[in-house]
């Protein structure tokens, strides 16, 4: 057996400041009321960072405010789009630099930050920055218009991606945005914030407030705020609906996710098996569209259990610097005990619990790749969003029985389907209820290709052209 020496990312390429303010009209301000941000996976502190109040808030929405009227609304399209394209470059050129960052403030693998995040990232600005001058053909007619000022509001597991996803076709569409990260992840959106000095951005077109919940709450209440965009838990997706019925902003959520990727007995299976994994292993499950519920076909699980079991063994846990990492540390404290709650919930109602022997670091937040088998679509673990490495397995019969299976739940955002049948996949894939499917592959992402669910998983659709309807409205 050869054994992987370890192979390092420096992170001598980043330097985060002692403490940072928000970033409003442009400039930073002085850091107050701040908290520690820490390295979830040696719980090294790594900065402070403001708790944004109320009036930091105000001050944000008003920069905002003053940048839609003075600036951004008053530039042509194809001006904007150079600004979001300078800002894609930015990003390229930085992207070693951003990468390590959010490797350290999140916890997630260094191969997952270089070769996913960070190339989507860009490729977000950049295909946003196309759309720029070109909304006459978003499809709300000619001269469509901007809502005004977007307060933005991101989790925690893709903090640089979700801040592209947001602020890219805000910005091509003419509005102004004040974004709050989320409270353990705010550092890439910091580093953003240079970014956007460096592009020479005009002043309060992007601002950021830090802070936690009340902070997030405050600028969804805030009255001169047009447009509430939202990704994270259906608990407090429900809150932001709750608080902004009756007023005119509109909203889109984007929440929580239980998805079913079905195995069928004609699936190519080493295929499947990686599939399965990258379903719910990439990012540590942190994944709203995650594929959380396998269905296998009843005449191959033992088989392909068998594989996976085999595959597991094989992964790599540990420093998220190193190049060789499959799975990194769990963001916080919080969702680690989350996970392990659910899981003992799991066995205790009569699930089988196996991982394989990982040696698991000493500091830090860490869960081992876990799979659950006997699971029955009634068990805590089929319903609830585990948000961790953990596949609950359950079985089927025939295609009717998956259907029923996989729509079995609150939440509609994703599904997978593995088949060699290209008949099967289109019939399938119209029954089941979820709004982005995959057929033999998983978590695939396409800045021009919308993303959304349904039900629970919350309103409207990211990405695209769908994705620039959130962010405009027809002319007159
Ligand atoms: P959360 O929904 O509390 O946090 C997401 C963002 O919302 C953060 O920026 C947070 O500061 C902000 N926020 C919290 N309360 C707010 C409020 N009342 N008004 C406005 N903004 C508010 O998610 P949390 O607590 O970090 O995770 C809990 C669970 O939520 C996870 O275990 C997971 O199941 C789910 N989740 C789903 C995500 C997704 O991508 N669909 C992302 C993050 C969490
Ligand atoms: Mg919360």
């Amino acid at each position: 057996m050869f054994e992987y020496a370890p192979a390092p990312e420096s992170r001598a390429i980043v330097n985060f400041q002692k403490s940072y303010g928000h970033f409003i009209g442009g400039k930073f301000t002085k850091p107050a009321n701040t908290f520690q941000t820490i390295s979830p996976a040696t719980e090294e502190v790594l900065a402070e960072i403001s708790e944004g109040s109320a009036k930091d808030v105000d001050q944000a929405v008003k920069a905002a405010r003053s940048a839609y009227e003075k600036t951004w609304s008053k530039i042509s399209g194809s001006e904007r789009g150079k600004y979001l394209y300078r800002i894609a470059r930015i990003i390229q050129e930085r992207s070693r630099e951003l990468a390590v960052a959010e490797t350290l403030n999140n916890g997630k693998p260094i191969k997952e930050t270089r070769d996913v995040d960070l190339p989507l990232v860009a490729s977000w600005f950049f295909y946003y920055a196309g759309w720029a001058d070109k909304l006459d053909y978003a499809g709300l007619g000619p001269n469509p218009k901007a809502h005004g000022v977007a307060a933005q509001i991101i989790p925690w597991n893709f903090p640089l991606m979700m801040l592209a996803w947001k602020i890219a076709p805000a910005l091509a569409a003419g509005n102004t945005v004040v974004l709050k990260p989320a409270e353990t992840t705010s550092l890439t959106a910091l580093l953003f914030a240079e970014i956007c000095q460096q592009a020479e951005l005009p002043e309060g077109v992007v601002n950021i407030v830090t802070g936690h919940g009340a902070t997030g709450a405050a600028l969804v209440g805030h009255p001169d705020v047009n447009k509430v965009a939202f990704t994270g838990s259906t608990d407090v997706g429900r809150l932001i609906a709750k608080q902004v019925a009756g007023t005119n902003k509109k909203v889109t959520l984007e929440l929580g996710g239980k998805a079913a990727n079905i195995v069928f007995d004609d699936a190519p299976l080493d295929q499947a098996i990686e599939g399965i994994i990258n379903g719910i292993f990439f990012n540590q499950g942190h994944v709203c569209c995650a594929g959380s519920r396998l269905l296998v076909q009843e005449s191959i699980q033992d088989e392909l259990l068998k594989k996976l079991k085999k595959r597991m063994e094989t992964l790599r846990l540990g420093d998220p610097l190193d190049k060789n990492t499959d799975i990194g540390a769990i963001n916080s404290k919080a969702q680690l005990d989350k996970i392990s709650k659910l899981v003992k919930q799991g066995q205790k109602e009569g699930g089988e619990v196996w991982a394989p022997n990982c040696p698991i670091p000493k500091n830090g937040f860490w869960y081992a790749p876990t799979i659950i088998t006997g699971v029955s679509p009634t068990n805590t673990v089929a319903r609830e969003e585990i948000f961790g490495p953990v596949l609950s397995v359950m079985t089927f019969r025939t295609p009717a029985e998956a259907v029923a299976k996989a729509n079995n739940t609150p939440f509609g955002l994703s599904a997978g389907i593995w088949t060699e049948k290209g008949s099967r996949i289109l019939k399938l894939a119209d029954q089941l209820n979820a709004g982005v499917i995959w057929a033999n592959t998983f978590n695939q992402f396409d800045p021009t290709s919308p993303f959304g669910g349904f039900k629970e998983s919350g309103y409207g659709r990211e990405g695209g052209r769908h994705g620039l309807l959130a962010y405009l409205k027809a002319g007159n």
